[in-house]
């Protein structure tokens, strides 16, 4: 996979990225796709009669079709957001207000990223409903077994990442939809990790909603998607309002545009979708499959040599296989330490609670370190990460 390395600028400058998990490092063809619009485009969407504005609506328009594409969905079911957490609260404070009242328990998982927990407490403390959290598996798995054990006739939402960004390890999303839906509960997924980490289709899984972002697969910050049933999405209302999302306004009375347009208020991140559909093409023409079997193995290579080599080094997710996370500490190591090491061989890796403080108290840690790989990073990038390790100890005893 290194024939893809010089698509990368940030490759060049000298660092080893390994907080992929966090956002991924941005292809020269999206960083060019948004200069192309800047230098000659530059104009609004839905706005006026211009030909160059309809150009450019056309464009916009098509990526709609493209996420569309990728996710296996009708082009009217893919709303654009700021991202993943967007996504998530939009969810939440339009769907979630109009279907939980305050008998009603929403689940979640306690190793939900804090944006698809913090919607729903939100709203439970809000409307007085109650807030379910499911256990997970040592390895950070939602068990089938352990979802049907909360779920009654109470539930109307689960709420559940497809792959955590602390453990890394995938959710069985179809089986844990199958046990939502016999419940006549409705399921969201948080698919910030999922999206690069399987190639999905929404309607095969048969999830209610999907959310993910652009800047975690390879495309833009500020970008991302809601996937919503279109059922789902026309009985929901808009939170936010102006701009074109609007059908007719007058002092008496506004009314609104079809979802997704009715969700897509103001001035959109219209570069960032532009760009967004450039890393769909992109990640298209290397192939899901062909990405994640060379992390897979990168990853496995990287946790052998750790556990070899590294002295009292604490792997949380050994046991998981297919993932790009490894997520450990190293015994009387505090993670932040650990990290300002490796940031001193230009090393960057993520040290702390992940935005997942939930799931740190149920490990009893306060931080770990997180690895996470990309297609683009390398075997040697590995060996280098574990060498410096090797000196953590003695980087300690310098400290103190
Ligand atoms: C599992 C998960 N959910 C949600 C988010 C939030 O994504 P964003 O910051 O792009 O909204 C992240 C980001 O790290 C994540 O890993």
């Amino acid at each position: 996979m290194n024939k893809y390395r010089k698509d990368f600028p940030m490759l060049d400058k000298d660092y080893i990225y390994f907080n992929n998990a966090s956002t991924s490092l941005t292809p020269t063809v999206v960083i060019d796709s948004m200069v192309d619009y800047y230098t000659n485009f530059g104009v609004n969407i839905n706005r006026g009669v211009d030909s160059l504005g309809y150009k450019v609506t056309e464009k916009y328009e098509l990526v709609r079709s493209k996420v569309a594409a990728f996710i296996g969905c009708a082009k009217g079911e893919v709303i654009f957001t700021r991202g993943t957490t967007d996504s998530l609260n939009l969810v939440a404070q339009s769907f979630g207000n109009l279907v939980i009242n305050d008998c009603d328990e929403i689940v979640v998982s306690v190793v939900e990223h804090h944006a698809n927990f913090i919607p729903w407490q939100e709203l439970c403390n809000k409307v007085g409903a109650s807030l379910v959290v499911v256990p997970v598996s040592d390895d950070g798995i939602v068990k089938p077994d352990d979802l049907l054990k909360v779920m009654n006739n109470k539930t109307r939402i689960v709420a559940l990442n497809h792959v955590s960004n602390v453990m890394g390890g995938i959710n069985n999303i179809r089986e844990l939809a199958k046990i939502v839906h016999q419940f006549n509960a409705y399921f969201v997924v948080d698919g910030a990790q999922g999206i690069v980490q399987e190639k999905i289709n929404v309607h095969d899984l048969d999830v209610d909603f999907y959310a993910f972002s652009g800047h975690k697969m390879y495309g833009p910050m500020g970008v991302g998607v809601l996937f919503g049933k279109q059922e789902l999405l026309k009985k929901m209302p808009p939170i936010v309002f102006g701009g074109e999302m609007i059908d007719t306004v007058s002092i008496e009375k506004t009314t609104y545009k079809e979802a997704p347009y009715k969700f897509e208020a103001g001035t959109m991140m219209i570069p960032e979708v532009l760009g967004l559909g450039v890393a769909i093409d992109y990640i298209n023409n290397i192939g899901i499959e062909k990405i994640n079997n060379y992390v897979t193995e990168l990853r496995s290579y990287l946790v052998s040599k750790l556990l070899e080599e590294i002295n009292d080094i604490e792997i949380y997710n050994k046991n998981i296989v297919d993932s790009n996370l490894v997520t450990f500490n190293i015994k009387n190591i505090h993670a932040h330490d650990v990290a300002s090491l490796l940031d001193k061989e230009k090393i960057i890796v993520r040290a702390g609670h992940h935005c997942a403080e939930p799931y740190m108290t149920a490990l009893n840690v306060v931080a770990t370190v997180r690895v996470s790989l990309a297609f683009y990073n390398t075997f040697e990038e590995c060996d280098k990460l574990v060498e410096v390790l090797k000196k953590a100890g003695d980087y300690i005893d310098v400290l103190f």
